[in-house]
């Protein structure tokens, strides 16, 4: 039997803020056929200068600029959305807004974030062991690496979780460990971060789609 048939048709929407290098990891994934059954069905960005959008013109993917005006008004069109282009599961690829705890839970396990440092098992409290035993914060929210930088540690990493209405609290799909390397900044350690994404997040798709 094929691939196709025996793999789970997956429309995903990604919702963006910037650069967009892990959509397009998943675009280039999928055109590679290392997806099948998966679809990017439309992209949201909430910036109208967001690089990601033009990726996915590239490559014919139906993508739109959202204005950010409220919180309420900007949800509630991309439910709209959602429904018009029957998404299946929700990717947060680099989206850099906070969504209500309403939005997160009409879509229980249905929405997907990637958070570049190491969140534990199940999503909550606060340390994390790291692969050669020790103990590191869970750096949470905005400039993680830098966190990370600024806590003094050697190893961070990035984790694709589902979401959860506390913010980078959600249990994992998988994730991996990213060393601190002398001399780094957040720029540096930050590529370094998402060149290990660019791989987790075509994992934690493939992941999801064999769970539903
Ligand atoms: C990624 O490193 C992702 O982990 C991070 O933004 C970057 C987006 O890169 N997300 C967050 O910090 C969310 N709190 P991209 O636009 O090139 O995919």
């Amino acid at each position: 039997m094929e691939d196709q048939h025996i793999n789970k048709r997956l429309r995903i929407a990604a919702l963006i803020s910037g650069s967009g290098s892990n959509l397009q990891a998943l675009l280039d994934a999928i055109e590679a056929r290392h997806l099948p059954g998966v679809e990017i069905a439309l992209v949201i960005s909430n910036k109208a200068n967001a690089f990601g959008l033009q990726r996915a013109l590239k490559h014919k993917v139906p993508a739109l600029y959202l204005p950010w005006r409220t919180r309420e008004e900007w949800e509630r069109r991309v439910i709209d959305l959602l429904q018009l282009f029957q998404v299946d599961v929700i990717v947060l690829a680099g989206f850099m807004r906070i969504i209500s705890a309403d939005f997160i839970t009409r879509y229980p396990e249905r929405i997907i974030n990637l958070h570049p440092a190491l969140i534990p098992d199940g999503g909550k409290g606060d340390t994390y062991t790291t692969s050669d035993g020790s103990l590191i914060p869970v750096f949470r929210g905005m400039h993680a690496p830098l966190q990370a930088l600024e806590a003094g540690v050697r190893v961070t990493g990035s984790t694709v979780h589902y979401v959860v209405p506390e913010v980078d609290a959600g249990p994992p799909i998988c994730r991996r460990e990213v060393p601190i390397e002398a001399g780094d900044t957040e720029d540096t350690l930050q590529e370094r971060i998402k060149k290990v994404e660019h791989q987790l997040i075509v994992e934690a798709v493939k992941i999801h789609q064999q769970r539903v």
